[in-house]
């Protein structure tokens, strides 16, 4: 956009912006956010008009009287984060398995006694059935929750339904939130979350009785209504080995599914070798991945996820190899991974917070994981996580000065106003 044609199709302003991370990837490569000192941002309805130093784009009379102007008194200006790995559809609550973990109990062994993500299962279905009202409302207000933190756009997985009719209500209700709330939702289809309890007691027939149904009923539903955009499985020992994640993939693959994969856990059985094999858009969790994947990561393009948030809330050790990755040229993300069991949190500066002060990441990292690498976890790269002319007008004001004051003071919120789609939606922290 011109300067001078600024004003005229200008819907709202940002200026006197200290500095504006637009989370560009630098033309000659490297770890910048592409920042710009003394900036104003132009809105044009959804979208960027235009991004500059402000003496740039300010027509010389000044912003037209008719535009809204927001004065940013120079604090940070940024992308809204995307969060792309949450499981944001479940009931009830595992308050006490928490607790009972901290005792010493493991997350494996209360799996293995019926608890775990089944007792979520339990309580989604049972939620789908009798009150879905109740719980789309408690999936927006958890994303009113992640809004005012600064999440504009979330990845969101169904799984917590195991047959064909919840998991169809699950992505159907994600729908409809999507529809209702100003937060931007990418539906993952993860039916192979774990093998339904109906079909546990008939042992490996009653496997692979699962997997047929996945395969040839539930994805094939799945696509045909064009309720996801991924498909996703647990690769992890006593859930589903390489070979069982491979024919889940490639079949979501023929449906016209992005293939996604959660791996290497808490054990490595080569979940990351298929991610790569199959192209998969991203690899998530990698906490005990040896850094010799990065090569095949970074030729296949897939993007490693990261979830300190994970490790943090099961009290875990984490190996995962980052910065091995992010030398070989391995696109780095990180998420909440939103979920009852190993992370429930659903605010992604408490993720940044994790993954400076326990994985030592450096912030411009921290941030590029957060939006620009994000966005490419979720196959919206150059739609959203970046701040240019022609991006979607999602946009972050921080009360802060400067960008690393976000992870130094930890465990407040530090997003003041949030634009989503050319709207104010957040302002002084609260939902408008
Ligand atoms: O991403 N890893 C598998 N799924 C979830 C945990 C699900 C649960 O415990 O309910 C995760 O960590
Ligand atoms: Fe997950």
């Amino acid at each position: 956009m011109e300067p001078g044609h600024t004003a005229l199709s200008a819907t709202l302003v940002i200026e006197h912006i200290g500095r504006l991370l637009t989370c560009r990837l630098p033309p000659e490569g490297g770890a910048s956010l592409g920042v710009i000192e003394d900036a104003a941002v132009v809105i044009a309805g959804r979208r960027i008009g235009a991004v500059g130093p402000q003496r740039e784009l300010m027509p010389p009379t000044g912003w037209a009287s008719d535009t809204p102007v927001i004065d940013a008194r120079g604090r940070v200006v940024m992308p809204g984060f995307v969060d792309c790995h949450t499981h944001l559809c479940f009931a009830g609550d595992r308050t006490v398995e928490y607790h009972e973990r901290l005792g010493g109990v493991s997350y494996e062994a209360i799996a293995a006694r019926g608890g775990g993500i089944l007792s979520t299962v339990r309580d989604t279905r049972r939620a789908l059935r009798d009150r879905p009202e109740e719980l789309s409302g408690l999936m927006q207000r958890r994303l009113d929750e992640m809004l005012t933190h600064g999440t504009t756009t979330a990845e969101v997985k169904s799984g917590y339904g195991l047959n064909t009719e919840a998991e169809l209500g699950i992505l159907r209700l994600y729908q409809q939130v999507d529809h209702a709330h100003p937060v931007d939702l990418v539906p993952t289809f993860l039916g192979a979350h774990e093998v339904a309890p109906e079909f546990h007691e008939k042992g490996e027939a009653g496997r692979a009785r699962y997997l047929d149904l996945l395969c040839e009923e539930t994805l094939p539903a799945v696509a045909s209504e064009g309720l996801a955009q991924f498909c996703d499985v647990f690769c992890e020992k006593g859930v589903f080995t390489a070979d069982e994640s491979r024919r889940v993939l490639e079949r979501g693959i023929e449906l016209g599914l992005g293939a996604k994969i959660h791996c290497d856990q808490f054990n490595v059985i080569g979940g990351a070798q298929l991610a790569a094999a199959l192209h998969a858009v991203s690899a998530d969790h990698l906490h005990v991945t040896a850094p010799v994947e990065a090569g095949a990561l970074a030729a296949a393009g897939t993007v490693a996820v990261g979830l300190p948030g994970v490790t943090y809330f099961l009290g875990l050790e984490d190996r995962t190899p980052w910065a091995e990755f992010h030398k070989a040229g391995v696109p780095l993300a990180l998420a909440t991974d939103f979920n009852p069991g190993t992370s429930m949190t659903n605010n992604l500066q408490m993720i940044a917070s994790i993954a400076s002060s326990r994985w030592r990441m450096p912030d411009t990292l921290i941030l590029s994981a957060l939006t620009r690498e994000a966005a490419r976890a979720v196959g919206r790269v150059g739609e959203v996580g970046t701040l240019a002319a022609g991006t979607q007008a999602d946009v972050l004001i921080l009360d802060c000065a400067h960008e690393g004051e976000l992870t130094y003071h930890f465990g407040v919120n530090h997003v003041e106003t949030v634009i989503k789609a050319g709207r104010v939606v957040v302002r002084g922290g609260q939902r408008v």
